[in-house]
């Protein structure tokens, strides 16, 4: 495939913006498997813990899936902590923002407020204010984000566990994320 020759935006014609699109589709298809490799670096990640970062993936998207949720709510679960290492101060927010084009607005909220309501179980050895979540009591999300740490992040860190695998997910990781996306992406995405 031959480069397209502009050097800036708003010389492109539109033939070279449907070329583009092309090769954006292209990478779309392997976004899944992208996240998937991503998920897969995990292991052997966090040798301090009592399980790698894989691990803890797992084990709060099995207990999901083990408690009924919806196939989105079980990605979400396993994505949570997928960037800590890319976006160590902001990895909460972070993944929000990479799955927001495909996922509701409450698990868009769970995601993005998920570190904060974790901070109730350990805020407080760090003379932090472990209720800070509470400065969201008036979200309609609110008692959601708490069931999510509570029933599956928080207690997601047990050795003996008997996690679900991560080629388990994969059909479900690949239903959402090759969802249309939300907002001008999904019209750009149109035009393949
Ligand atoms: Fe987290
Ligand atoms: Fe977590």
């Amino acid at each position: 495939m031959a480069r397209a020759t502009f050097t800036r935006m708003s010389e492109a014609t539109r033939d070279d913006y449907l070329e583009l699109a092309s090769g954006a589709a292209a990478q779309r298809n392997a976004f899944a498997d992208d996240v998937l490799a991503t998920m897969a670096a995990l292991a052997g990640t966090t040798p301090e813990a009592p399980v790698d970062r894989l691990e803890h993936c797992l084990q709060t998207a099995t207990r999901a899936r083990r408690d009924g949720a919806d196939d989105e709510t079980v990605v979400c679960a396993l994505l949570h902590d997928m960037l800590v290492p890319l976006a160590p101060y902001s990895h909460d927010t972070a993944i929000a923002a990479l799955l927001q084009p495909f996922i509701s607005e409450r698990n868009r909220w769970v995601l993005a407020h998920h570190g904060i309501f974790q901070g109730y179980y350990y805020f407080h050895h760090f003379g932090l204010d472990r209720d800070k979540r509470d400065e969201h009591r008036d979200s309609p999300y609110y008692d959601d984000c708490v069931r999510f740490c509570a029933d599956w992040d928080e207690p997601a860190s047990d050795p003996s566990y008997d996690s679900d695998p991560l080629e388990s997910f994969a059909p479900a990781l690949r239903s959402v994320l090759g969802r249309e996306p939300h907002g001008y992406y999904g019209v750009v995405a149109a035009r393949d």
